[in-house]
């Protein structure tokens, strides 16, 4: 079997995944606005060998009959937050090895400034950053607050995809590797390895000079977790790590093959794509005490915060549809991914459902051995790459994870005992050098140098 990467999921708010479990005795996410908390977060990481820190990020909040409901002040729900980016800027300087990866908007970030944002942090963290691409499924309100137009479903991948162009001219083409020279008795940098680019496109305009020097990764490590049929095409063509929600092994498989499949089309080799399934767990030295946990982690929250959170990922607001009311005859320009997810079921299924897992799938509940066994059967069956952690209290169930299942599992082989490689693309792609392979289409823009 091979070796498993892992990642850690994150928020810098109170709460995510549309639950509200800040109230829980252990949870200290309701500090997630203090460096300290942060710090913390990082060393369990670290310590673990962990290859990355995700950081989730979204805009908007819940819109439950065009109304904010309180419930979302009460709880938590969707605000207040911090910037992902500010966060792992923070945390470069604790770290040594961590991988960051932040998530950005292609719908709401500017691609010129963005850039140049990760630029910064990969020059500054050393080649340790990853970009999770969006196109921001809870797009409603989030619009609204920026005051610009609503892009249906599908477009949102078309300015996604003019998105990508621009930047890979910014990280790639403007300014060569090895052009800054910094000889005090000669130049700065040599000139004939900048370049200007040039970029008209169906969504966004540039020209002229990137305003950051070739950084060591060139392309941060781009993450993708859209699944909608739109969401995996993108995948296929710009993503080296794709996330996977979780569900059961043979959905997972299909998911995989369809997006190994999806990078061949593009002329990628299907097999250097990373792919990682979100994976959360309740774990103890006995199922009884597992099963204890899990309760008291249900208890923490109330049913309101499902409908308000079920709207905010969807814009559907499931308490006005008769409960029996099946999941099949609803339509969304949200989060397409969160609505197909439930099949067949109904409006109030759905509802109990999200109330215990929100957009994660239902947890693994037992002990070390049985959650590692559960681990290294879905790799397998489903040929995934690793498993992002996506603790359900933070950060004592990551406390919970690294410190009972990951022994297990590298007394298995099958999770790294060290860090190996300098970059996060090495390390986690095992790419022979920090940039982007040859058959990413990034690469391409290199050309502008030519
Ligand atoms: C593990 C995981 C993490 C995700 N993190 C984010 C996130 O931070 N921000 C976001 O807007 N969407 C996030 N998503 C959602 C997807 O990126 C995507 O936007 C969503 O599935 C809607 O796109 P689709 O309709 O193409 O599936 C995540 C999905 C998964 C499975």
């Amino acid at each position: 079997m091979k070796k498993l990467r892992f990642g850690l999921f994150e928020n810098a708010q109170t709460n995510d995944s549309g639950t509200s479990t800040w109230r829980h005795p252990d949870s200290q996410r309701h500090l997630f606005d203090t460096l300290g908390y942060w710090r913390e977060i990082a060393r369990i990481c670290e310590d673990a060998k962990l290859d990355f820190l995700f950081l989730a990020d979204a805009w908007g909040w819940a819109d439950v009959k065009g109304q904010r409901p309180e419930i979302c002040s009460l709880e938590g729900l969707d605000l207040p937050r911090l910037d992902p980016a500010i966060v792992a800027a923070a945390i470069v300087g604790a770290t040594s090895k961590l991988g960051l990866v932040i998530t950005g908007s292609t719908l709401l970030e500017q691609p010129y400034a963005f850039a140049r944002r990760m630029q910064s942090l990969d020059h500054l963290s050393g080649g340790r950053v990853g970009w999770n691409v969006v196109t921001t499924g809870t797009a409603e309100t989030a619009v609204a607050a920026f005051g610009v137009p609503m892009v249906a479903h599908d477009a949102r991948y078309d300015m996604a995809d003019d998105f990508m162009e621009l930047v890979y001219k910014l990280f790639e083409g403007a300014w060569e590797a090895g052009s800054l020279e910094r000889d005090k008795a000669g130049r700065f940098a040599d000139p004939s390895k900048v370049h200007a680019i040039a970029h008209d496109g169906p969504f966004f305009r540039s020209h002229g000079y990137g305003n950051t020097n070739y950084s060591p990764q060139g392309t941060p490590v781009l993450f993708q977790a859209g699944s909608s049929d739109r969401g995996r095409q993108f995948g296929g063509r710009h993503g080296e790590c794709v996330f996977l929600g979780g569900g059961s092994i043979e959905k997972l498989a299909s998911q995989v093959k369809s997006i190994r499949e999806e990078a061949e089309a593009n002329g990628r080799d299907g097999n250097s794509i990373k792919i990682m399934s979100a994976f959360s767990c309740v774990v103890a030295s006995t199922e009884a005490e597992a099963q204890r946990k899990h309760r008291e982690i249900l208890d923490a929250q109330t049913p309101e915060v499902a409908v308000a959170s079920y709207a905010w990922f969807t814009g559907l607001d499931l308490s006005s549809y008769d409960p029996a009311t099946k999941m099949s005859a609803l339509h969304t320009e949200l989060s397409q991914t969160q609505v197909a997810r439930f099949g067949d079921k109904t409006v109030g299924d759905v509802l109990k459902d999200w109330h215990a897992h929100g957009v994660r799938t239902n947890p693994f509940v037992g002990t070390p051995e049985q959650i590692a066994d559960i681990m290294c059967e879905m790799a397998e069956g489903a040929d995934l790459d690793g498993f992002l952690f996506t603790p359900l209290i933070q950060p004592a169930s990551t406390i919970d994870f690294v410190a009972q299942v990951l022994p297990v599992l590298r007394a298995r082989g099958v999770a790294a005992t060290d860090y190996e490689g300098e970059t996060l693309r090495e390390r986690l792609l095992g790419t022979p050098t920090p940039v982007l392979r040859d058959d990413h289409p990034g690469s391409g823009y290199r050309s502008l140098s030519a």
